[in-house]
């Protein structure tokens, strides 16, 4: 007698779809929706469906939307802050198509705020104007509920939660879908499928401290390049300036639409932070108030700055930033009595998949969009409320694609551009001496990289880091998908995959840095502390050398 497997009740995954969607955020949900309308769609997500970096965006969604707006501003906002690194035709696509892609949200369903029957819009740094469409400060969970519903409205799109993608599968040198694991039970899974979607966000959890849910732990960008698709830029990450201190796991985010209706950020002695540092002061963009708070706490020994905001009155502060002040009560802060203690964390990965006008990436069979992909818009330092945008942007251009390709009677493969070439990655001097345990190998990556090849860095420094992390690398468990696990170790399965995952994107952000020898938007460099537009106004691609 065959004895009951664990979860046997739960329906197992189809094992062939016309679209494969890995992840369940703005990129990945918008895009099964509209691919809907060309086959039969199977989501796949890690964890719960609604776990995702989504969830957890606050301030909102960037358009030119306003009265006195324009995409041109946009567009010029957007350039500013990407510090020469943009691609100015990219920037275009999402700042003219934006305002159309967020009609659609409330088309689906997801209720922005509204002040007098308008649109209310929101102000965040690097901003000219007032763009950021918004509910409330909890943005992201709004639209995450809103595409969840319809969704679920949509019988060509089935959902399957618990199931994480481990690597894909490669035929011909195309994606035809993906080697996964259900983590509950450690059954391993072949799923195929002719066009596959990769919108698995981002991985602020490589950093000690970050804003972003335990599930961002870059899992597609560790994935494309182990299958061979060049990713760029890498070394461009975002650190926020305003998470709120103590910083839990996750940091609780400050939005920096607090700063746009008002507050300001002070020393401990309660003098202004960015009085004289910028023209914008306190709304400067995100790469240099967060300098200024790293320098600042480095000078002082202070163990954080301060959010004052007494500008704004208490009743405003309730009803817009709901989600702040929830979160400010949990950690026992009173913002009117002290300010908000806040400090940096990291926040958005800039880099990722290198992806071209319609979402491909440099893999047959494989687009990407979201956080995970870099599609060039945000350069050195993204602009606040971009990335959502971003997001719907091009996975709507990759549903495009799709239906072209049905109308031009195409496989969309037929039709897959050239490879975008890269630069190999540096080879390291990986050694497995002593190192076990995936938990530990998370943890030293974690705090490596926040104290190597965080805020400020520098060469050498950056030298030891990657000869630890390729160090770490070499030693992490193999992949389940080729060694399939015993049920007994299911519970930490999941953590190996994730834990090579977070070594591989920390290793392609470590040799990023490396090779960019200036300091440019996010990337600063106390041994090259200028930007080098002769030798490094272009992108980093790292691609696989196999
Ligand atoms: C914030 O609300 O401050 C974050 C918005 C963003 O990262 O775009």
């Amino acid at each position: 007698m065959s004895r009951p497997q664990p979860h046997s009740h739960r329906p197992r995954p189809p094992e062939t779809a016309d679209l494969l969607v890995i992840g369940s955020g703005i990129a990945g949900l918008s895009f099964a929706l509209k691919a809907a309308r060309e086959g039969r769609v199977l989501v796949i997500t890690k964890k719960s469906r609604a776990d995702s970096n989504t969830n957890w965006a606050r301030g909102g969604i960037a358009a030119g939307l306003g009265p006195d707006d324009d995409p041109s501003l946009h567009l010029q906002d957007t350039l500013a802050a990407g510090a020469g690194l943009s691609r100015r035709d990219r920037v275009e696509m999402v700042a003219r198509e934006g305002p159309d892609r967020v009609r659609e949200l409330m088309d689906w369903g997801v209720r922005f705020h509204r002040e007098g029957g308008r649109l209310s819009l929101g102000q965040e740094g690097g901003h000219s104007r007032r763009r950021i469409v918004r509910a409330g400060d909890r943005t992201g969970q709004e639209i995450e509920r809103a595409l969840l519903a319809a969704v679920a409205d949509a019988p060509e799109i089935q959902v399957v939660q618990h199931l994480m993608a481990v690597d894909f599968v490669l035929e011909d040198g195309a994606c035809v879908g993906v080697r996964a694991l259900d983590h509950r039970s450690g059954a391993p899974v072949e799923l195929r499928a002719p066009v596959t979607m990769l919108a698995t966000g981002g991985a602020g959890q490589v950093y000690r401290h970050t804003t972003n849910p335990t599930v961002a732990t870059g899992d597609g960008v560790a994935m494309a390049f182990r299958a061979g698709a060049p990713v760029a830029n890498m070394e461009f990450v975002q650190f926020h300036p305003t998470a709120l201190y103590p910083t839990r796991d996750p940091a609780f985010l400050m939005t920096e639409a607090l700063r746009g209706e008002g507050a300001v950020l002070r020393r401990m002695d309660g003098s202004s932070l960015m009085e004289g540092v910028h023209p914008r002061g306190s709304l400067a963009s995100r790469d240099v108030v967060a300098r200024t708070i790293h320098a600042e706490l480095a000078r002082s020994g202070a163990p954080h700055v301060v959010l004052d905001v007494s500008a704004i009155p208490e009743a405003k502060l309730e009803a817009r930033f709901p989600g702040a002040m929830e979160g400010c009560r949990a950690q026992g802060v009173d913002p009117y009595d002290e300010g908000i203690p806040v400090v940096p964390a990291a926040h958005y990965l800039c880099g990722g998949v290198v992806t071209d006008d319609w979402a491909r990436t440099g893999l047959p069979g494989l687009f990407a969009a979201g956080e995970v992909a870099c599609t060039g818009v945000h350069g050195a330092n993204r602009l606040a409320s971009n990335s959502l945008l971003e997001a719907v942007v091009f996975s709507h251009r990759a549903a495009l694609e799709l239906r072209r390709a049905r109308e031009a009677g195409q496989a969309p493969r037929d039709h897959w551009p050239e490879a975008v070439a890269g630069l190999p990655l540096p080879a390291g001097q990986a050694t497995s001496a002593g190192i076990e345990g995936s938990d530990r190998l998370r943890l030293r990556l974690r705090d490596l990289m926040w104290e190597s090849v965080g805020i400020v860095r520098h060469g050498e420094e950056l030298s030891r880091a990657l000869a630890e992390v390729e160090a770490m690398l070499a030693a992490v468990p193999g992949s389940p998908a080729t060694d399939p696990p015993h049920s007994a170790v299911v519970a930490r399965t999941l953590d190996a995959v994730e834990s090579r995952n977070m070594l591989e994107v920390g290793r392609l952000i470590v040799a990023s840095a490396l090779q960019r020898r200036e300091s440019r938007g996010l990337h600063y460099r106390s041994d090259y502390p200028g930007p080098d537009d002769v030798r490094f106004l272009s992108d980093t691609v790292l691609t696989r050398a196999f």
